[in-house]
C-alpha cells in the first residue's frame, strides 16, 4: 500500500485532483502518490491561509512553544523521516540523516528567532519635531507561499515554513511534486504541535499547473521560492510588486592556490562536496581553479578520494553516492559530459552512468565555455581548470550569471581582502568550500543567484514589513 496525500487545508486532508505518482528514486517503482490541485483548491487554500491569518494572532511566545513542540516531535521520529528521505528524494542515508539533523536545528533557531523580532528606534532631528516620538515594529506580510525543491525537500522547506510562521505569518506551501512526502508529514507534525488550522496549508501539484495557480491569486502578499533561475524569473514576472525571496542557481567556484595550507584537506573537501546529494546543491563545488604549481598534485588527490567513493545501489543507500533525481536528469548530465568531451575535456575518473546512477565523475582540460562549466550542472560532476594568475582565476570566477558562494584556499592575506572585494557573490567562503553553510547563516546570493536572504534570522526581515509608527502629543 503507498501512501497516498492530497491538499492540507483548515487542518484536514482533503483527496481531489489527478494522481501524480512519487517514485523510488533507486528503482523507480511507485514509492507515493499524491493529488494535483487545481485552481478552487489553491485558491480554498489560500483563501483559508488568509482568514487564519486574520483570526490567529499568536503571541511570540505560542509561536516559540509550538516552533519547539515540532523539533521535538521531528527528533523522535528521525529516524523514520531519514528513510522517507532515502527512497523519495534518492539521499544516501548519510546525506538524509544529516538533512533531518539540519532541519531540526533550522527550526530550533527559527523558533528562537521567534522571541527577537524587533522595530528600531527613529531618531527625529527637527526642532518641528519636538515632543513627538518615532520609531518602528516589525509586523508578519500575511499570507506567505513557499514553493519548495526536491533537493533538500525538508531542510530546505523548513527554512520557508520555519521562519514565515516565526513571524506570525499564515503559510500555503506547495513542495516539488518529485518529493512531496516529507512536506505532507511535516504539515502533521506541525498541526500535533498545536499550530491553529489554517496557518499551514498545503497544496500539492505541479509547478506548471498548481504552481501557476498560486501565483495568480492575489491575496498572497509574498512568495518565497528555492528552484532554478528561469522559474524564479517566471516567478517574478508573474507577481507584480508583491514581495518575492528567490534561491536559485550557481555554477560554484572554488579557487585553490599555490600557497594553500593543507593541499590534500582541499582537494578532498572540493571532491566531497562536490559529490555529496549527488551533486545536487546550488553550492555544490562544480569549476575548480587550481594554481598550475599545485595542479598535478592536487588532482592526484582528488582522483585518489573520488575513487575511494562508494556507489549506493538499488538496494543499498548506505554509500557514498545515490542516484540524481530522475533518469531524465541522468541523461542530461550525460549529454553534458559527451559534449564536453567533444569540445576536448577529458573524463579523469567516472563518466558512466546506470539509469539514474551516475558515477562521481572529474573532467580536467576544460573551458569556460563549455556547459559543464558554464551552466549549473547539478550532478555529480567536478571541472578542473589549471591557472597561473590570480587576478585572471578571481576575473574567471566572476564569469558567470550567477553568483552565490564561492569558495577559496590560499594562506595570503592579501589575496584574501583582494577576493572578498572582486568576488561578485553573496557569500565568500575562505579556506572552505562554496558548498560550506551553516543553516544560521545569511544565504543567498547576486545576479541571476536570486534575491533576499534565507537563515531563520535573515528570512525573518524578509517575511515581515517594517512599520512606522510616529506618536505625536
Ligand atoms: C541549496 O541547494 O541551495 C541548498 C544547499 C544547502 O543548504 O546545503
Amino acid at each position: 500500500m503507498v501512501e497516498k496525500y492530497g491538499h492540507f487545508v483548515d487542518g484536514k486532508w482533503i483527496e481531489a485532483g489527478e494522481i501524480i505518482p512519487v517514485t523510488n528514486k533507486y528503482t523507480g517503482d511507485t514509492y507515493g502518490e499524491i493529488y494535483e490541485a487545481d485552481e478552487s483548491i489553491v485558491n480554498k487554500a489560500v483563501q483559508n491561509a488568509y482568514e487564519s491569518f486574520e483570526k490567529n494572532e499568536l503571541s511570540a511566545e505560542d509561536r516559540f512553544t509550538i516552533l519547539n513542540k515540532a523539533v521535538t516531535l521531528i527528533d523522535e521520529r528521525k529516524l523514520e523521516l531519514a528513510e522517507l528521505l532515502i527512497y523519495e528524494a534518492g539521499k544516501t542515508r548519510k546525506d538524509a540523516v544529516t538533512e533531518i539533523e539540519r532541519g531540526i536545528s533550522t527550526l530550533r533557531a527559527s523558533a528562537e528567532e521567534a522571541k527577537r523580532i524587533t522595530g528600531q528606534g527613529v531618531a527625529l532631528p527637527n526642532s518641528a519635531d519636538k515632543g513627538k516620538l518615532a520609531f518602528t515594529v516589525r509586523v508578519p506580510v500575511g499570507v506567505v507561499v513557499a514553493i519548495t525543491p526536491f533537493n533538500f525537500p525538508f531542510n530546505l522547506t523548513v527554512h520557508k515554513i520555519g521562519p514565515a510562521l516565526a513571524a506570525g505569518n499564515a503559510v500555503v506551501l506547495k513542495p516539488a511534486e518529485m518529493t512531496p512526502l516529507i512536506a505532507c508529514k511535516l504539515v502533521e507534525i506541525f498541526k500535533e504541535a498545536g499550530l491553529p488550522d489554517g496557518l499551514f496549508n498545503l497544496v500539492n501539484g505541479r509547478g506548471t499547473q498548481t504552481g501557476e495557480y498560486l501565483l495568480k491569486n492575489n491575496l498572497v502578499d509574498m512568495y518565497t521560492f528555492t528552484g532554478s533561475p528561469k522559474v524564479g524569473q517566471l516567478i517574478k514576472s508573474k507577481t507584480g510588486i508583491r514581495k518575492v525571496a528567490l534561491e536559485l542557481g550557481n555554477n560554484s567556484p572554488n579557487i585553490v592556490h599555490k600557497d594553500v595550507d593543507d593541499l590534500k584537506r582541499a582537494a578532498e573537501l572540493c571532491v566531497s562536496r562536490g559529490f555529496s546529494n549527488a551533486g545536487q546543491a546550488c553550492i555544490s563545488v562544480q569549476r575548480i581553479y587550481v594554481h598550475e604549481e599545485v595542479y598535478d598534485q592536487f588532482l592526484k588527490y582528488a582522483t585518489e578520494f573520488t575513487k575511494s567513493l562508494v556507489l549506493c545501489s538499488e538496494d543499498n543507500p548506505d554509500g557514498d553516492v545515490g542516484p540524481v533525481i530522475s533518469e531524465r536528469e541522468a541523461t542530461r548530465i550525460e549529454s553534458w559530459i559527451e559534449e564536453a568531451v567533444q569540445q576536448g575535456a577529458k573524463i579523469i575518473v567516472g563518466g558512466q552512468r546506470k539509469r539514474s546512477q551516475f558515477e562521481p565523475t572529474i573532467l580536467a582540460d576544460v573551458s569556460q565555455s563549455m556547459k559543464v562549466v558554464c551552466e549549473e550542472i547539478f550532478g555529480p560532476v567536478i571541472t578542473i581548470q589549471k591557472y597561473q594568475d590570480i587576478d585572471d582565476v578571481l576575473h574567471k570566477a566572476n564569469d558567470s550569471t550567477m553568483g552565490l558562494q564561492v569558495g577559496i584556499f590560499t594562506s595570503n592575506i592579501q589575496i584574501v581582502m583582494k577576493s572578498i572585494k572582486k568576488l561578485k557573490f553573496g557569500g565568500v567562503i575562505v579556506n572552505n568550500v562554496s558548498t560550506y553553510r551553516e543553516d544560521v547563516m545569511p544565504y543567498g546570493g547576486v545576479k541571476n543567484s536570486g534575491i533576499g536572504k534565507e537563515g531563520p534570522k535573515y528570512a525573518i526581515l524578509e517575511m515581515t514589513e517594517e512599520k512606522l509608527i510616529v506618536l505625536d502629543a
